[in-house]
């Protein structure tokens, strides 16, 4: 009895020595939130190794940052996030080559970066008007809302009211206009994501073209031809009296003129 306990005393012991010496990385800092105005330096600072450190490399989004690999076997490394990177955050892990590979994650969280698919949209009248908007940054959005933005007023548009039909996914929002209408559907559109950070936008701006404007070369085609059919109509009716009046002069005609009329026919004949 007094052996088991003791027994169960060393390896109690044993465990808790072994977790004491577990390998820990200390993040330097632990998280980024909304810094996209300056340059960030991401640390990791490795203690208690379970081997000899063979080197190291940060990953972003599951791939290995290029130039971030190093052989040396130092347990604090860094890597310095560049403005441009910082626009869209992301997940960086450094890693460390130890047996087994130990590894650790800053999360860097931006707003919302908010890209309009197209600035400017185009739609015919009584037809379908789409407009897209995504986002790519992180995190990602867990909220979408569309407005229609009228001088510095704007009203949230409601998905399944009217013709509107809002569909969404974290990276993407697609707002669906149906049977587009020129007086109430032209103009300014904001769509508009959140994330735990905040909230980003952009805007769209949607033109209706009449059904009549989306004819005008093909009712300029016909135009065309009314007139030209009209003048030849016309021309054709101017001539034809001067014709008849010939023809009368022509019967009236004498021997002289039969004459010619005769070279006419052969004319004709050959
Ligand atoms: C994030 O940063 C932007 C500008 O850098 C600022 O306008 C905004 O208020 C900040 N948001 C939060 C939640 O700190
Ligand atoms: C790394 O962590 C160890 C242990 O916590 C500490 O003594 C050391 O100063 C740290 N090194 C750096 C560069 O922060
Ligand atoms: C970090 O370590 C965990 C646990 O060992 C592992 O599942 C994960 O794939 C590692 N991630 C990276 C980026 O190395
Ligand atoms: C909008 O309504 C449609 C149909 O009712 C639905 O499929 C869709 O998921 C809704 N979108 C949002 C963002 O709730």
């Amino acid at each position: 009895m007094a052996l088991l306990v003791s027994l169960g005393a060393l390896l109690a012991c044993l465990c808790a020595a072994n977790a004491m010496t577990d390998p820990v990385i200390v993040t330097m800092p632990s998280e980024v939130v909304n810094n996209t105005e300056t340059t960030v330096r991401l640390s990791c600072n490795l203690t208690n190794p379970t081997s000899p450190v063979a080197g190291s490399h940060w990953e972003k989004d599951g791939k290995k940052i290029e130039n971030s690999a190093d052989t040396k076997p130092n347990t604090v490394i860094q890597y310095t996030i560049s403005k441009a990177d910082l626009q869209s955050g992301g997940v960086y892990y450094c890693v460390f080559l130890t047996s087994p590979k130990v590894n650790s994650s800053i999360e860097v969280k931006v707003l919302p970066h908010v890209k309009a698919y197209k600035h400017s949209e185009q739609g015919n009248e009584n037809d379908k008007g789409v407009l897209t908007c995504t986002c790519h940054s992180y995190p990602l959005p867990t909220d979408w809302q569309w407005f229609k933005v009228i001088g510095d007023k704007k009203t949230l548009i409601t998905n399944g009211t009217e013709r509107f039909e809002v569909r969404s996914t974290p990276d993407k929002s697609i707002l669906s206009i149906g049977e587009l209408d020129i007086e109430k559907d032209a103009g300014d559109y904001e769509c508009l994501a959140t994330n735990e950070v905040g909230s980003g936008s952009d805007k769209i701006q949607l033109r209706v073209r009449s059904r009549l404007a989306a004819l005008w070369p093909f009712l300029g085609i016909v135009a065309e031809v009314i007139i030209l059919v009209t003048v030849i109509f016309i021309y054709e009716k101017r001539r034809k009296p001067d014709e008849i009046t010939d023809g009368t002069q022509y019967r009236k005609s004498n021997a002289a003129t039969n004459h010619k009329d005769q070279n006419v026919r052969q004319r004709n004949c050959n």
